[in-house]
């Protein structure tokens, strides 16, 4: 029965609709939707949820920018969202927008909730606030105003607030984080369990600076906190507060799939919401690594984003798929360049996966008729072929269940590869030469064909065109695809064959390097035009849409000060003589900076654009008298001055020795 199916609940991030998403996003969309794939092709009976966070202040500055409503601004960006996961085939079957009324109501119903149970409060919050991250930070946790998660500088803010008494789940927290699986891996989890235990603020949920988002039911003039409202996406699609909603009833808890800088939303706040509401906690909370683009994170004006649409349309969706479940490790970061996925492309798919194929069609069509015959007696390498065969699908849940999507890829692959050898090994072209060897010859076929059966099944949730490509060409596109059917190594005799088109053409990587990289000038230039256009028809300084993501809400102009003023400020030129990566924190980089006679070590948040080879070697610009500082553990004497661009910290560099003051 339907009903009694075991249930299967995941979830992405919501994403901001502050801008286009990129192949980081569709890294993350692509992982989940490969699980719900493979859970449902299991028997479970799958929810897949995805959505977008569409209040906030970040959201609303954006808006403002651009000189529209921010409705206005979120529908036309989550309408492109959309379009992106359909052009993608990403089965969600639950988009969820924050500024639908069915999120909205429960939300405040929510709030009340954790009202009447007594953990909310009214009192004044005074602190430090970042805008693009939407997060708090107390003087302890960002003593220079430098946002500890993304490096960018805090606002400070005082008003009128609500507070959830976050600290009184405090010792429930650090239990759920030390004694559970709940958060993994486990290196997001040890940075969580620190983080606990430094000491946990209760924490603000309501803003009255802005309006852009769901008002506080019991105060006028307040907003709720962005992420309060956002977490809760997850339970207020299946029905919640409403215990007894049948779908909260059915499909909850999930687990959350996230990105390891809102990790901490995740695992923290988000428990001690659902505690002080009394419902049962996430199953776990899997904290995936970034994609970074050689020298750096993305960034649309400088034309290095990587648009999934355009990969797709030169490549296709398998292919784009394919590469990013099998050339990342979970949980790590890795670097994209046009030229690993080429070779993932080619390696992976053209040769070992489509010469399998046509080679194998091709021989059953000349030798067979194009018909699988059966087989005959094991002999030789059958068994192990057989063996592997049957045994892979096991190994590829083992994966699953630990999220490892390029272990179970390559485990796919180790077969795909074996089956290959099986053909050099067996040498059905010497066979055929032989009438005597004509029950070998069929034995030989028959495994072959019942090992591409196999790999289609196995492919299916990762890459389910190629997956039905090969069911076409091997004649069982009619039959449906189970998982159970992997077992087996008896079902193709007699099933027709028909070789097709490759199913993945080579590529010529120097020629497809070449013409990428044209395409990516080509989408730079064109981002520029536009946003000159834009910046003519305005009358204002160029900010095209296309950018807006990860760009900061312009600050207002500052005050006028005088030459006394700026006097207190000591610059000096400075030579990065080497660099590392803070051991603490993803974002920052330890630089040891040679000024004059002395060497001085400086912490920058800059790691998201420059690797430390990038930074070393420079002759930069150094606020030389600046309280020094300790950041994560590592003290700052000093700090290396950067251009903000778009979100991108440029160098500012000096053709002058070290030492050089800069006046
Ligand atoms: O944080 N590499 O939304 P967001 C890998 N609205 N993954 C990446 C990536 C990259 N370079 N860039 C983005 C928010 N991601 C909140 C979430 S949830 C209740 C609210 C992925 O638009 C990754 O999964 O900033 C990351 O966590 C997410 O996009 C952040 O999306
Ligand atoms: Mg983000």
């Amino acid at each position: 029965m339907a009903e009694d199916r075991k249930t299967f609940y995941i979830t992405t991030p919501i994403y901001y609709p502050s801008a286009d998403l990129h192949i980081g996003h569709t890294y993350c969309t692509v992982m989940a939707d490969a699980m719900a794939r493979f859970k449902r092709l299991q028997g479970y009976d799958v929810r897949f949820q995805t959505g977008t966070d569409e209040h906030g202040e970040k959201i609303q500055k954006i808006a403002e920018k651009n000189g529209i409503s921010p409705q206005e601004y979120v529908d036309q960006v989550v309408g492109r969202i959309r379009k992106l996961w359909d052009t993608m085939e990403i089965s969600y079957d639950d988009f969820i927008r924050t500024t639908e009324p069915r999120h909205m109501k429960r939300v405040q119903d929510i709030f009340m909730k954790m009202h009447e149970k007594g953990d909310i409060y009214k009192g004044q919050y005074e602190g430090m606030y970042c805008i693009p991250c939407e997060s708090y930070w107390t003087k302890t946790q960002a003593p220079d105003d430098i946002c500890p998660d993304c490096g960018r500088p805090l606002k400070a803010m005082k008003e009128d607030a609500w507070f959830f008494k976050l600290s009184k789940y405090q010792d429930q927290i650090l239990d759920l984080l030390e004694n559970t699986d709940f958060l993994q891996p486990v290196t997001a989890r040890n940075e969580m369990i620190n983080f606990v235990k430094q000491g946990l603020e209760d924490l603000n949920v309501s803003r009255s600076s802005f309006d852009w988002g769901i008002p506080v039911p019991i105060a006028e003039n307040h907003v709720l906190y962005v992420w309060l409202d956002a977490l809760t996406n997850y339970v207020t699609t299946l029905g919640y507060p409403d215990e007894d909603a049948p779908e909260f009833q059915k499909y909850w808890p999930a687990i959350h799939l996230v990105g390891k800088e809102i990790v901490r939303f995740h695992s923290i706040i988000w428990p001690g919401i659902l505690m002080s509401l009394g419902a049962p906690l996430p199953e776990h909370v899997m904290g995936h690594g970034w994609i970074l683009l050689e020298g750096g994170k993305m960034s649309k004006s400088r034309g290095n984003i990587v648009d999934p649409v355009k990969l797709i349309e030169r490549y296709g969706i398998d292919a784009l798929k394919y590469f990013l479940l099998r050339e990342y490790t979970f949980g790590q970061d890795g670097l994209y360049t046009n030229e690993v996925m080429l070779n993932r492309l080619n390696y992976d798919l053209a040769n070992d996966l489509g010469n399998l194929v046509s080679r194998t069609t091709a021989m059953i069509e000349k030798y067979c008729g194009a018909v699988v015959p059966e087989a005959g007696p094991e002999e030789g390498p059958d068994h192990d072929l057989i063996e592997m065969g049957t045994t892979t699908a096991d190994r590829v849940a083992e994966h699953m269940d630990q999220f490892a999507f390029h272990l179970a890829l390559e485990e796919i692959w180790k077969f795909i590869r074996r089956t290959n050898k099986y053909i050099d090994e067996t040498e059905p072209w010497v066979l055929a030469r032989d009438e005597a060897d004509r029950k070998r010859l069929d034995t030989v076929m028959h495994n072959l064909a019942e090992s591409l059966r196999i790999i289609s099944v196995l492919v299916s949730p990762f890459i389910c065109h190629t997956s039905e490509e090969i069911r076409k060409q091997i004649g069982v596109a009619e039959e449906p695809v189970r998982w159970e059917d992997t077992l087996r190594f008896d079902l193709m005799g007699g099933k027709t064959v028909k070789r097709g088109e490759a199913i993945f053409p080579r590529l010529d990587i120097e020629k497809e390097l070449a013409e990428l990289e044209e395409m990516q000038q080509k989408q730079m230039a064109e981002a520029k035009a536009k946003a000159a256009l834009e910046a003519e028809a305005q009358g204002t300084q160029a900010a095209p849409v296309s950018s807006a993501k990860e760009a900061e809400p312009q600050a207002p102009a500052k005050e006028a000060i005088t030459i006394d003023d700026f006097d207190k400020v000591e610059l000096k030129v400075g030579e990065i003589l080497s660099c590392k990566k803070h051991p603490k924190a993803d974002r920052l980089l330890i630089s040891q900076v040679k000024i004059g006679e002395e060497t001085r070590q400086i912490v920058s948040g800059v790691a998201s654009c420059h690797t430390p080879e990038e930074m070393t070697g420079k002759h930069v610009v150094v606020v030389t008298n600046l309280k020094p500082a300790k950041l994560r553990g590592e003290r700052s004497e000093g700090m290396i001055l950067f251009a903000t661009n778009e979100g991108r910290y440029e160098f500012v560099t000096a053709d002058a020795p070290d030492g050089c003051e800069v006046r």
